[in-house]
């Protein structure tokens, strides 16, 4: 079998269609040459009765990529791990930080990966656990970017996140990272939550993959606090790449999304669970 792209499919998602649960989370399905991969797990129960629902049995997962260690993301870790107890995880070792988005005004609200999935995934052993420090690939065509370099100045990791609950040290999110996938169409990039910001990420798979053309880019783009200097400048980007094809879903917010279908020419359209990219 070829070892080119087949399909990428969202599990969970804020939004859903076709009867699937919708929570504030994201996890997605990706088959490249008959091997398939889960990136990401969601906050609660979405992951388990979507793919019930949808017929996907996590048992035949050949790997378990975590973009970063926020609870919407790794929240049934412990479901993935008990249909598939030798799945190969891929993630960075702070995924494990405590963390806590801070409000003004309001209590702060405890944001960390879950004190469970934090002790499974803590106790595989080091044959099944690959910490990611750097770029990766993990099978063929698919690489993990691991930490990427934050120089765009105007991003910000898109919220009021620290790791201390008094709000006095800001979570740089270093874990974050995102997914390329080599196509005959370009790479396609999936993001969890794009906590380093588009525009770095992007041009960090650029600089690491070697390879300018972009086909498509999936996920959470975290953009909901975004200035309008930001959406512009990372929408002048994004013209210099020319992706054919954008999902936004997640955390990216309705105002970016309106504000990418309004001044880009790549097609836009909304993720949601349920949602299946096919290559043509
Ligand atoms: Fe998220
Ligand atoms: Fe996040």
């Amino acid at each position: 079998m070829s070892a080119e792209f087949q399909s990428l499919e969202i599990l969970v998602d804020n939004q859903a269609t076709g009867g699937l649960v919708a929570e504030h989370g994201l996890s997605m399905l990706i088959n490249v040459g008959g091997k398939k991969l889960l990136f990401d797990a969601g906050q609660n129960d979405a992951l388990e009765q979507n793919t019930k629902a949808l017929g996907v049995n996590l048992m035949h997962i050949d790997a378990f990529a975590l973009s970063h260690g926020h609870y919407d993301h790794t929240g049934a870790v412990d479901f993935v791990l008990q249909e598939n107890p030798e799945v190969a995880v891929y993630a960075h070792p702070k995924i494990f930080s405590q963390r806590f988005s801070i409000y003004p005004g309001k209590a702060p609200k405890e944001i960390s990966m879950p004190a469970e999935e934090r002790l499974i995934v803590g106790n595989l052993p080091d044959s099944h656990l690959h910490w990611i420090r750097e770029p990766k690939q993990i099978t063929d065509n698919v690489w993990l970017t691991g930490p990427i370099p934050r120089f765009q100045t105007l991003e910000d990791t898109g919220g009021p996140f620290f790791i201390d609950p008094e709000g006095k040290i800001p979570d740089p999110i270093e874990d974050d990272m995102a997914m390329w996938i080599e196509t005959p169409k370009g790479l396609l990039v999936v993001c969890g939550c794009c906590h380093s910001g588009l525009i770095n990420t992007l041009n960090h798979i650029v600089a690491v993959s070697g390879q300018k053309r972009i086909w498509g880019i999936v996920g959470g783009l975290h953009l909901k606090n975004a200035s309008k200097q930001r959406l512009e400048t990372t929408a002048n980007v994004l013209r210099t790449y020319n992706p054919e094809l954008m999902v936004p879903c997640h955390c990216t917010g309705e105002s970016a999304i309106t504000y990418f279908k309004e001044n880009l020419n790549s097609e836009i359209r909304t993720g949601y669970a349920g949602y299946k990219l096919k290559a043509e």
